[in-house]
């Protein structure tokens, strides 16, 4: 069983990945919690040039490294963990770059994309994706917080536009693939959307 976590940057999903991974965990499951890119040696390599701001990264370049990190993480892994009767919950997968990459960036056709995809997890998808959806200013405004903190990473470079591409992106992924898709609304209380994330997943996975 594969969970993922899709939403745009500062839309509090990596908290949700927390307190899904948890209830899992206490509810017996064998979970592996792993965060794209990343996840393995390579991957983390992989995301150190990615968010690095110092580096200049084509468009085309970008979706193939992002893509590259999700190759060795899925036959590294994801799959191993599946086979051996665990369940992974990710804190985003390929529908990432679809809708980053894709919609925000605009780098290749999106059904194109979408089927790149595929072929870059070898078939391998979620059985459920859950898109914490916020309006672009107000994820801008809790990413800003963070930003004063650390700093923006590469991808948090970009203009309100490819937000807003990006986001739309997401809308309509979770439209086309419906049956896996989950919308949550990232505006209510986090334990609001932990509660209806479990009850959800409690289901699936019984
Ligand atoms: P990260 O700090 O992990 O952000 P978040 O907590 O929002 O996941 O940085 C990952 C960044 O990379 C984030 O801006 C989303 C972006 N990204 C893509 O553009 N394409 C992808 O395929 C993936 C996995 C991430």
């Amino acid at each position: 069983m594969i969970f993922s976590f899709e939403g745009i940057d500062g839309c509090g999903k990596t908290t949700q990945v927390a307190r899904l991974a948890e209830r899992l965990e206490d509810a017996g499951y064998d979970v592996l919690r792993v965060r794209e890119p990343g996840g393995t040696d390579l991957g983390e390599a992989v995301r150190d040039l990615l968010l690095d701001t110092r580096r200049d990264i084509h468009d085309m370049a970008e979706m193939l490294l992002f893509s590259a990190a999700r190759a060795q993480l899925v036959t590294e892994r994801i799959v191993p963990h599946v086979q051996s009767g665990g369940v992974v919950v990710c804190d985003r997968f390929f529908d990432s770059t679809v809708a980053y990459q894709g919609g925000g960036r605009r780098v290749a056709d999106v059904a194109w994309l979408y089927d790149f995809q595929r072929r870059v997890t070898a078939g391998v998808e979620p059985d459920r994706t859950y898109l914490v959806r916020v309006p672009v200013d107000v994820a801008a405004t809790r990413l800003s917080g963070r930003i004063a903190a650390t700093g923006r990473d590469r991808m948090e470079h970009a203009d309100r536009d490819f937000w807003v591409r990006t986001s739309e992106a997401y809308d309509r992924l979770a439209e086309r693939a419906a049956q896996r898709y989950r919308v949550v609304d990232g505006t209510r209380p986090v334990d609001d959307i932990a509660r209806a994330i479990w009850s959800d997943a409690k289901e699936l996975t019984n």
